[in-house]
């Protein structure tokens, strides 16, 4: 773990009140050298005042607070700018709700200590699983990935998959300053850019189990968005040196 330098691990929330203290208790537990940021836009359900409790009774708890909802995406991209200005070498994305386990992430930060420019939890590779999920919901998440494979091709199973480790140098690489992604596509779009600046993925298989309290933020917006911003990215071809078209 040393050698991977300071581990920052981002948690967007939007109305996560119940879940964000029992997922930060489990990460700072399962690995207590990273430090958190929530990443809060300004939950009507009071989560931001949850987060700045927590903040207030660790010093390796960290809260950004955002004006509105502005979508996973932008969260993510705020949290990645701070992590990257306070000098951080790992940077982690994690749900809040449960959804990916805390306890797994020593095996993305492995892969990382392994020479994985990304790692990324899967569910669509062998021994990756899910756990709780409606039918419909499961079958929501293989067709996106298989239509994200016909269309882009990048060689990845779960390229929505939202548990993740980067290191620093892949987001300073990828061109974070023009990504437009507001929704899941975000998921999506930072994977083709990775793998169109010819960096290093590794899927690592895990256990995905659907949240307990509150509620999933898929909408039809979201949605439409991954639909039309896929579609156009396999018009593009990839970004970066690794350019298709
Ligand atoms: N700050 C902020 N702003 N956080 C948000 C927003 C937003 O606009 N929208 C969602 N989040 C947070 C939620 O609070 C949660 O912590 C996390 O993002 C994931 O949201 P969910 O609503 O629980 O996502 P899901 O379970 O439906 O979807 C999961 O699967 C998707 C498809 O594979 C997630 O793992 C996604 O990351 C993934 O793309
Ligand atoms: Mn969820």
């Amino acid at each position: 773990m040393e050698t991977l330098g300071r581990v920052l691990v981002i948690v967007p929330t939007y109305n996560e009140r119940e879940n964000l203290p029992l997922i930060v208790e489990r990460l700072r537990a399962a690995v207590p050298e990273a430090h958190v940021l929530v990443a809060d836009d300004n939950s009507p359900d009071g989560t931001g005042a949850v987060a700045d409790d927590l903040a207030a009774a660790d010093d390796h708890v960290h809260v950004l607070h955002r004006p509105g909802k502005e979508g996973l995406g932008s969260a993510y991209i705020a949290g990645f700018r701070w992590g990257l200005a306070e000098g951080f070498d790992v940077l982690v994305e994690i749900d809040a709700d449960g959804s990916h386990r805390p306890e797994e992430l020593p095996k993305l930060l492995e892969a990382v200590g392994e020479g994985a420019d990304l790692a990324i939890g899967s569910r669509w590779v062998p021994g990756g699983k899910v756990v709780n999920w409606p039918a419909r919901r499961e079958f929501l998440s293989r067709g996106a990935n298989i239509y994200t494979r016909v269309m882009l091709g990048l060689g990845v199973r779960d390229a929505t998959a939202g548990f993740r480790a980067y290191r620093a140098a892949t987001l300073e690489k990828i061109g974070l300053a023009e990504v437009n992604s507001q929704g899941y596509c975000f998921q999506v779009d930072l994977t083709r850019r990775t793998v169109g600046n010819g960096l290093r993925v590794v899927e690592v298989p895990i256990t995905f189990v659907e949240r307990v309290h509150g509620t999933s933020k898929m909408s039809g917006k979201v949605f439409t968005e991954a639909l039309w911003r896929v579609s156009l990215w396999g018009v593009t071809g990839l970004p970066g040196r690794f350019r298709r078209h």
